[in-house]
Formats: structure tokens, C-alpha cells, sequence
């Protein structure tokens, strides 16, 4: 498919180097970008694929915080764990770089100067929340207080997350610095401001006039409501001792606001890559695409343009196809409370399935409205759809070819009206798909290819070449042909979305991957041609992965219940002479039974060091009888005996409960006698 573009610059959101990657940042962004990028490749275009970390901002530092560890040595842990993901993922950057690198430090400052030279931003003062103890302004996520709204005491500066108002530091009462915990005063601040108010002509004319109807729904609809609600200038600096200074003078302790320099990255590791950078970023005829998530719309749709515009040697994005949320399991994916599918780990747990992943998270792609994913889709998806339509079709063409023509490319005959018809579907193939693929569409774009390999099945299972043997040994060549060709032509058009599956392919056909617009051919494989051996192109998944990745998610769950129980306020005060009427001994349970038609009770019966008694107790949802003979407990043996479902308990075994409810022994540390006293 032709067009006016002589070449193009890719780029994908930069990952905050603040945690690894999850299936939510594959789905949105890195995915579609390397499925388009791929498509691009495959038909000779001039391509550069740029990502790279997001090393600054405030998100870091708090990260490095929790870990005690330098916001640099943050940056150095995940940089690499992210690098490393994508690449054992087959996402095909050019380049990934970083923004902490020299490179981009001067390239970030460099544009910084030239707008500052050129008089592009405006200067202003303002009040701002300032830690007196810990001697910094403090970025708004590291002031706490209690939310005007709701009243929850652990609102932050920008947000609140129990009710989910976003706020300003100064709506906070009560405001705190999680640095020190000093009471905040506002202290003068000079920053730099790029006045966006400004750019609103330029800019409503550029997108709300000139990309109507091009740029996604989602993203056009977004834009326009920002410039229909008015723009305000923009600080582009912060007080904060990490990132890139700001290199002007008087400008001591200040730093580039994060959403200024991280933009700036895709140019700076497009330097990295070549000396041919500017031509990538500079010449009209290069088409800039920026793959982003939703939460990234305003930075790169109206404030790095307006920075490109005016820095005015830069071309503006063609498109920025954002993409909206994945959720997991029914819940919004979120790093601090672990509910994620982390991508280094999904790798570690199941190795050579990277295509699987890519082929569940591209039909399931949330293109146009928030999607989910649940590990029951991802295991159908494999088992119904890559292993039953697509896997099938091949090991059927590449099996039967060994087993008649000893892997010799049989010679197609004459025509029938059906082979007329799928070698006419097969034609139109790389335009159909490259059509979509064009226009962001890659959920569509794989549902072609899967209808492809669907044609392929159902040609061979309502001609049934396996029958046909025995009576029309031509016929059967033709047919085998033909689906051979299909084969090779799946090879070609699979590659964007399964990189891994299309190479075994091209290897079991000894024919290297082609041109995308040869797909449409039905002589991709030359009669006589040997293709290579059979081998299955996917496997089952079996319940037990899947189910184990659920508990995973329930055990998480759990856990972050079990972290944010609120523990019981304590109860009154009593005196010495009331705690010391109890009498508490240590015992060892040598009998204990279900107490028949109840489900919590147990009839447990203890060698207290005094006796051995009876005492029911409540606790036979945690504890198999079995398992608690022979366990040291404590028990309080001057309880006045009740009468529980008929027997007679005589004391009461004490246990300690957890948040979510489960129960434990309160046991000596070491073996005590029985009889022992607890005091
Ligand atoms: N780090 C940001 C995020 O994860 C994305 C930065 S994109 C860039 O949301 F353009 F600024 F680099
Ligand atoms: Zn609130």
C-alpha cells in the first residue's frame, strides 16, 4: 500500500523505571506499536522504532524511598528488568534507551535553552508547600492530609485515593510531609511556564479541524474537550533534586518537570541510534506515530506538540493512536496493590508461550473501550483458536505432505471453482489486513488472519484430501497445493502478531518469510520445492496453569484485604487483680473430632498437666482433626463449664485471628509441660 510518507518514527510510551511491566502496558501500548512496526518492516519501509525508561519525575524517588535504596540505582533495577522483558517478548525496538543517559540530559537541556532563548516561556512566582525540617519543596504525592471530601486522613496532595477526587495540596486539611512529618509552610517558588493558552488557535485548527475523524474516537474526543474547556499556561520545572537541571541561572535546586524532558527521550535515543536522527525527526516526509494509553493523551496530543511547534524545527505526530485500559480478572491492574500479570514473570512461568500472550492481549485488545482479561479467555484462546483453527491447518497441510509426496511440493492441476474462490480470498489477503493494520485496527487485522487459517481448515475438511487419496491422486496434489501455498502466505501475514510461530513456520517450510504484498500469491512455494519437518506449531494448555495463575490472583487478593484491615481499637483498661483471676496453661490436644451437623466445631480433648478434658471449640474451619493431635496449646481451665450441642466444654483454647478471619494457636515458642502456667 503506497503512501506519501518516505519513512516513519515509531515511538511507544516510555515505562516509568519504577516498576516492571504488566499485561495492561503490553495491551495499550507496546503491542500494537510492535505489531504495526513489524507490518511495516515487512513490506521495505524505512522504520525506527524508539522507546525507552522514563527515569525522572516524582514516582521514582518514591519508589527508591520505599526501597532504600538512590533514585538511580531504582532506575538501574527496573531499566534492566523492563529492557529484558520486552526483548524475551519479541517487542522489536530499535532502540531502547533511557532518560537518564548523557545524551538525553543535553538534548532535554538543549531544547529547554532554545525556548528559553527564544522566549517561549513565561516566568512566575508562586506559593508552594515547602518541608522545613527536610529543606525541599514537596512534590504533591509527598504531602498527606485529610481529603475535604471524604474525610479519609491519607489523602495525597494531588489525590485522593478513597474517594478518587483529585485534589490540590492546599484542599488538604490538616496537610503533613511524608518526608519528615513536618506541618508544610508555604514558601516563593520561580518556575517556567510554557503559556498553552497560546497555542489554542494553532492547536484547534491542527487536531479539532485537520484530524477529525482520523485520530481514534477516543483521542480526538479527549483533545477537543481539553481545548473547548481552555488552556493554561503550564510550569515546565520543579523543586526537586531529580532529573534533568534546568540550565539557567538562579535556577539552583530546580529540575525539568518529567512530562517536559520524558517526550524529549524518543528524540534523544532516536540520536542514540543514528547520525541520521534529524532526517527521522525532521523532514516533513517522515510520519511520527506515538503509541501511548489513554493517561497519556494531553501530554502527547496537545503539550509536546505545542513544544515541537515551539521549538519549530520538529515534525508534529501524524497520529497518536492511544489505546484505552486492560483490566485483570474484573479489577483495574494496579502495581501498589500487585494486581498485575508482571511480564517477566508471566515469561518465567510459561516459557516459549510469549505468542500466546501476544495473540490473547491483540483480540482482546482494549481499542475502544476498557477490556478485561481473565486467564479462562487466555486459555481458550489458545486451546480453541491457535491450537484448533490456526495449529491445525498447518500440522494438516505439513503432515500430509511428508506422508504422500515425502515433502516435495506437489504440482497444482487444474482449477476447480472452489480453489478458484480460496485462491481469491487468499489474494486479497495482504490488502485486507494491511488495511486495518493502517488504521489502528489490529484487533480486526488478526481476526482476518485467523479467518485465513479458518478458510485453510475448512478447504481441506470439505475436500478431504485423506479420502481422496485412494481415488483421485490429482486431484489431491492440487489440493495439497494449494493449501501449502496458504501456509506459506499465513507465514508472511501471522509475523506482526506472532514473530516466534511465523519463523517455526517459515523453518517446518523451508522458505524464508517474504514480503508482505507476496502474500497474496498463489506461487509462493515452487512446485517441486522440499519443505522441511513437521512440528506442532502450539500446545495445550491445561486447566491446572490457568488455575494456578488464579490462586496467584486470590492469594493477592488476600493479601491486600488482609494489609488494610483495620486492626480493633483496644479495649478498656483493667486492673492486675482482674487479668490474674484467669487461670492460662499450656496443654497438648490428644483427641479431637467434627462435632457432628455443625461445620465450626470441634471436640477436642486436652491433657492439661492438671486433667484431661473435654473443650468444643469453634475452630474446624482452619483446623483438620488429624493434623492437630499432638499440638501444644493455651488454655484458660477456669472457665465456668457451658453446654455446647449437648457435651460439656470445660475451659476455652485461646487462638489468635487474622484479618480475614483464619485462626491460629497461641503457642509456647518452646515445648513447655503441660500444666505449665501463661502469665
Ligand atoms: N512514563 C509515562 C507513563 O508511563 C509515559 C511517558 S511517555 C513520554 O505514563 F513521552 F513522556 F516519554
Ligand atoms: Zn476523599
Amino acid at each position: 500500500m503506497a503512501e506519501n510518507y518516505k519513512r516513519y518514527t515509531v515511538t511507544a510510551a516510555l515505562p516509568y523505571a519504577n516498576g516492571p511491566v504488566h499485561i495492561g502496558h503490553l495491551a495499550g501500548v507496546y503491542l500494537p506499536a510492535d505489531i504495526y512496526v513489524r507490518y511495516l518492516r515487512s513490506q521495505g519501509r524505512d522504520v525506527k522504532f524508539i522507546c525507552g525508561s522514563d527515569e525522572h519525575g516524582v514516582p521514582i524517588t518514591i519508589r527508591a524511598k520505599k526501597e532504600g535504596i538512590t533514585p538511580q540505582q531504582a532506575v538501574d533495577k527496573y531499566h534492566e528488568l523492563i529492557k529484558k522483558s520486552f526483548e524475551d517478548f519479541n517487542v522489536s525496538f530499535d532502540i531502547y534507551s533511557r532518560t537518564s543517559s548523557q545524551t538525553h540530559h543535553e538534548t532535554a537541556s538543549d531544547f529547554f535553552l532554545k525556548l528559553y532563548n527564544d522566549g517561549k516561556f513565561i516566568e512566575q512566582t508562586t506559593q508552594q508547600y515547602y518541608d522545613e525540617k527536610a529543606q525541599q519543596f514537596l512534590a504533591d504525592r509527598y504531602i498527606v492530609g485529610t481529603c475535604p471530601k471524604c474525610g479519609n486522613e491519607n489523602a495525597y496532595g494531588d489525590q485522593c485515593e478513597s474517594c478518587g477526587t483529585s485534589l490540590n495540596a492546599t484542599d488538604l486539611i490538616n496537610p503533613k510531609s511524608t518526608l519528615s512529618g513536618a506541618v508544610p509552610v508555604m514558601r516563593e517558588t520561580k518556575h517556567w511556564y510554557l503559556p498553552l493558552n497560546e497555542y489554542e488557535p494553532w492547536l484547534r485548527e491542527w487536531i479539532v479541524e485537520g484530524h477529525k475523524g482520523d485520530w481514534k474516537p477516543n483521542v480526538y474526543g479527549q483533545c477537543k474537550s481539553w481545548i473547548d474547556q481552555g488552556l493554561q499556561p503550564r510550569a515546565v520545572t520543579r523543586d526537586l533534586d531529580w532529573g534533568v537541571p534546568v540550565p539557567v541561572a538562579g535556577a539552583e535546586g530546580k529540575v525539568l518537570y518529567v512530562w517536559f524532558d520524558a517526550p524529549i527521550g524518543y528524540i534523544s535515543a532516536t540520536k542514540d541510534l543514528t547520525p541520521d536522527w534529524e532526517t527521522y525527526w525532521k523532514d516533513p516526509e517522515s510520519k511520527l506515530v506515538h503509541f501511548i494509553g489513554k493517561d497519556n493523551i494531553v501530554f502527547h496530543c496537545i503539550i509536546f506538540p505545542s513544544m515541537l511547534k515551539a521549538h519549530g524545527d520538529y515534525v508534529l505526530p501524524d497520529n497518536v493512536p492511544a489505546n484505552e485500559f486492560l483490566n485483570l480478572e474484573g479489577d483495574k491492574i494496579s502495581t501498589s496493590r500487585n494486581w498485575a500479570v508482571w511480564l517477566h514473570e508471566y515469561l518465567e512461568e510459561f516459557p516459549g508461550k510469549g505468542d500466546v500472550l501476544r495473540y490473547t492481549l491483540c483480540a482482546n485488545a482494549p481499542e475502544s473501550k476498557d477490556n478485561d482479561f481473565t486467564w479462562k479467555d487466555y486459555q481458550a484462546r489458545n486451546n480453541n483458536e491457535l491450537l484448533a483453527i490456526l495449529g491445525n491447518f498447518i500440522n494438516r497441510a505439513v503432515v500430509l505432505t511428508q506422508k504422500y509426496y515425502n515433502g516435495e511440493v506437489p504440482v497444482r492441476g487444474e482449477l476447480q471453482d472452489y480453489d478458484k474462490e480460496v485462491l481469491g480470498v487468499l489474494e486479497g489477503m495482504p490488502v485486507v489486513i494491511a488495511t486495518y493494520i493502517e488504521r489502528y485496527r489490529f484487533r480486526d487485522a488478526l481476526s482476518e488472519l485467523m479467518n485465513l487459517a479458518r478458510l485453510g481448515n475448512k478447504y481441506l475438511a470439505d475436500t478431504e484430501p485423506w479420502k481422496l487419496i485412494k481415488t483421485d491422486e490429482e486431484r489431491v496434489k492440487t489440493i495439497m497445493n494449494i493449501a501449502l501455498q496458504i501456509s506459506a502466505s499465513l507465514s508472511i501475514l501471522m509475523e506482526p502478531f506472532l514473530p516466534t510461530s511465523a519463523r517455526k513456520l517459515s523453518n517446518m517450510l523451508n522458505q524464508p518469510l517474504g514480503d508482505w504484498m507476496a502474500a497474496g500469491s498463489a506461487d509462493l512455494l515452487a512446485t517441486g520445492h522440499v519443505i522441511g519437518t513437521p512440528e506442532l506449531m502450539f500446545e495445550k494448555i491445561e486447566d491446572a496453569a490457568v488455575e494456578a495463575q488464579v490462586q496467584k490472583l486470590l492469594d493477592t487478593k488476600k493479601a491486600n484485604e488482609a494489609a488494610n484491615a483495620v486492626v480493633e481499637p483496644a479495649k478498656e483498661n483493667i486492673s492486675f487483680e482482674d487479668f490474674s483471676k484467669m487461670d492460662i496453661r499450656i496443654g497438648t490436644i490428644i483427641e479431637a473430632d467434627k462435632v457432628a451437623k455443625t461445620k465450626k466445631l470441634l471436640k477436642l480433648k486436652i491433657d492439661t498437666g492438671i486433667d484431661q478434658r473435654t473443650v468444643v471449640s469453634g475452630i474446624a474451619e482452619f483446623f483438620n482433626p488429624e493434623e492437630i493431635i499432638g499440638q501444644q496449646v493455651s488454655i484458660l481451665v477456669n472457665l465456668a463449664p457451658r453446654e455446647i450441642k449437648g457435651i460439656t466444654s470445660q475451659g476455652m483454647i485461646l487462638m489468635a485471628e487474622n484479618a480475614d478471619g483464619s485462626l491460629a494457636f497461641v503457642q509456647p515458642s518452646k515445648e513447655v509441660k503441660n500444666g505449665g502456667t501463661v502469665s
